[in-house]
């Protein structure tokens, strides 16, 4: 459990702070840069050191913005603010198409461009993804869990810790994440967005991995959505990672329509 005090330390740098979560390991606040009052998202995490350093290597429209600032601990990690909601918490609407892909297509883009870097961001989901007016408003957050397949040195050296409504079935076995389970990600998120449910559903946490590790995820129907764009998404949730599209030929399939 993390400590929900704003550390003393961090006070001459950052003003009014303000929590907006507490979660298993990590606390955001949200401040004033003591210099220009910019708003910021102030993240202490055991992982900070690796979050910050993938968001370092990366520069999207559609991906949360490092702000570098001089002598910070190696426990913070600071992101300009996001004034939106995340797409967990806009629940509770069913997509139209305009919708879906207006949500889909960005987000689509962002996973192209970690994977371009050489990167795994490892934790998509429905909380990690907050969602702004426009397409340039949807930004994709939390790297906490990202990595650098093939460099094990810039890897954060967690295994498998993902989201479980969206964990993917080699992970829930305890593999580190591949991009193929970033795809697989991005299709339990997209079902989401479509139904307004997760693929798999459960009372725990294991029991919604044991779910993606044993069982097909169920096709996607949706009125709102066509023949296509369903079986996109079904090719996403396939088992086999060598079965499911490249984010490339997602990104390519959502342009189209
Ligand atoms: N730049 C930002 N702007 C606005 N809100 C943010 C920003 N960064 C994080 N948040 C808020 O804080 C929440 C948690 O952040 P994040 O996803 O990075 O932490 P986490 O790694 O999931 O935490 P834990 O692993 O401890 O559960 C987000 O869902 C979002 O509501
Ligand atoms: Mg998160």
């Amino acid at each position: 459990m993390p400590n929900l005090e704003f550390p003393r330390h961090l006070e001459k740098t950052f003003a009014e702070p303000r929590l907006v979560w507490s979660g298993q390991r990590s606390c955001v606040w949200m401040c004033k840069n003591g210099d220009n009052h910019d708003k910021l998202a102030v993240k202490l995490s055991p992982s900070a050191l690796a979050e910050t350093r993938a968001l370092q290597r990366i520069e999207h429209e559609n991906i949360v913005e490092l702000v570098k600032l001089p002598t910070l601990p190696p426990n913070v990690v600071v992101t300009r603010w996001i004034e939106a909601p995340s797409l967990w918490t806009a629940r509770g609407f069913q997509a139209s198409l305009a919708r879906f892909t207006e949500v889909l297509r960005p987000l689509a883009a962002a996973i192209a461009a970690v994977h371009k870097a050489g990167m795994v961001h490892g934790d998509i989901c429905p909380d990690n993804i907050l969602i702004g007016q426009e397409a340039t408003g949807l930004k994709l957050i939390d790297f906490e869990l990202a990595h650098f397949p093939g460099q094990p040195e810039q890897s954060t050296g967690q295994r498998s810790r993902g989201t479980p409504i969206t964990i993917s079935p080699e992970c829930a076995a305890g593999n580190l994440a591949t991009p193929a389970s970033d795809v697989y990600s991005l299709g339990c998120t997209a079902y989401f967005l479509a139904t307004g449910q997760p693929p798999h559903t459960g009372r725990t946490s294991i029991e919604i991995c044991y779910k993606h590790l044993k069982l097909p995820c169920p096709p996607l129907k949706s009125d709102g959505l066509s023949n296509k764009l369903c079986t996109l998404v079904d090719q996403m949730l396939l088992r086999d990672p060598q079965d499911r599209p490249t984010i490339a030929e997602v990104a390519a399939e959502l342009e189209v329509g």
